[in-house]
């Protein structure tokens, strides 16, 4: 049977995960730029909602950029649904607005058709292979006709593909989080789930174009510090649910290790492992 969302999902959502995805945020925003996918027309852009907002970092940028770069009389609404609200932001902006909802059970009917845009990112570790389907059909039912979909995932080959060659560290940091992840029946290569569903499901224009910090040295630095925060919640909590430790300290020490080892011997994985694939589509005019 298909775990359910809670159990399958294995980041936390505190204060600390908050400031981690903000500064993931900044740091894919270097490479995958601009925000939009080439086929979105920004200015046609008024109703956007966002699945799995977290902190709702992406929205805020977006009405940050059509603010500054599209400045038009005709209110814009963004909408951010999330399964928990422990990480929505405090907003009085009338413009903005969050409410828990889980991917995976249909949406409200006061809300289908309403949104030009529908955006997704990073639900990588939280649906199971065959609950993609459901979670597309579901956020389908949001857009208008003729409205944009961009879904956005990391490109997760990078480490449930068990690396044949390289340090030991690299092949002891994938076993670990694959035994600790994959169990949950996730998909092991995300971007590619999510374009085999969007073109089932026969939207117009779907492209799938893959970002990446390769060739670029100055991103070094921040993809290193990327990997060491994602990785370190992702391998300790592994090594937890598989029970290979059994205290937390104990798990966040030995994945800090690892780390380290991983920072000295293999420094160029950080960028390789940040690919992201981005997905883009528009739901057929009726
Ligand atoms: C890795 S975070 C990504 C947050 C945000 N999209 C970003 O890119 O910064 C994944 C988010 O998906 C949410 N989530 C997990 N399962 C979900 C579900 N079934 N339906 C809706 N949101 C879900 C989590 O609560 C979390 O906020």
């Amino acid at each position: 049977m298909t775990p359910q969302s809670e159990e399958i999902y294995i980041l936390r959502r505190d204060g600390t995960e908050s400031k981690r995805l903000d500064k993931q945020h900044e740091f894919i925003q270097q490479y995958t730029k601009p925000l939009f996918e080439e086929l979105i027309p920004p200015g046609e852009i008024f109703a956007i909602a966002d699945i799995g907002t977290g902190t709702g970092i992406w929205l805020h940028d977006v009405a940050k950029m059509l603010r500054q770069q599209y400045p038009t009389a005709q209110p814009r609404r963004y909408h951010g649904f999330d399964i928990s609200a422990d990480q929505f932001p405090i907003t009085a902006d009338d413009e903005f607005k969050f409410t828990v909802h889980n991917v995976l059970t249909p949406f409200p009917a006061e809300e289908h058709g309403r949104y030009d845009l529908v955006h997704v990112r990073f639900l990588l570790l939280a649906l199971a292979k065959d609950q993609y389907q459901t979670a597309l059909s579901n956020l389908t039912s949001l857009l208008k006709p003729g409205g944009y979909l961009q879904w956005e995932e990391f490109d997760n080959r990078g480490w449930t593909a068990t690396p044949h060659t390289g340090p030991p560290v690299l092949f002891e940091i994938c076993r670990i989080m694959i035994a600790g992840i994959a169990p949950t029946g996730i998909s092991l290569s995300a971007t590619e789930t999510v374009l085999e569903e969007v073109t089932k499901a026969k939207f117009d224009d779907t492209t799938i174009t893959y970002h990446s910090p390769i060739g670029e040295p100055q991103l070094q630095g921040m993809a290193l510090d990327w990997l060491r925060a994602a990785a370190s919640v992702m391998v300790s909590r592994s090594l937890l649910r598989t029970g290979e430790e059994s205290s937390d300290a104990d798990a966040v020490r030995r994945a800090e290790t690892l780390l380290d080892g991983c920072e000295v011997e293999c420094p160029e994985w950080a960028l390789e492992v940040c690919r992201v694939g981005r997905i883009s589509g528009r739901k057929a005019l009726l």
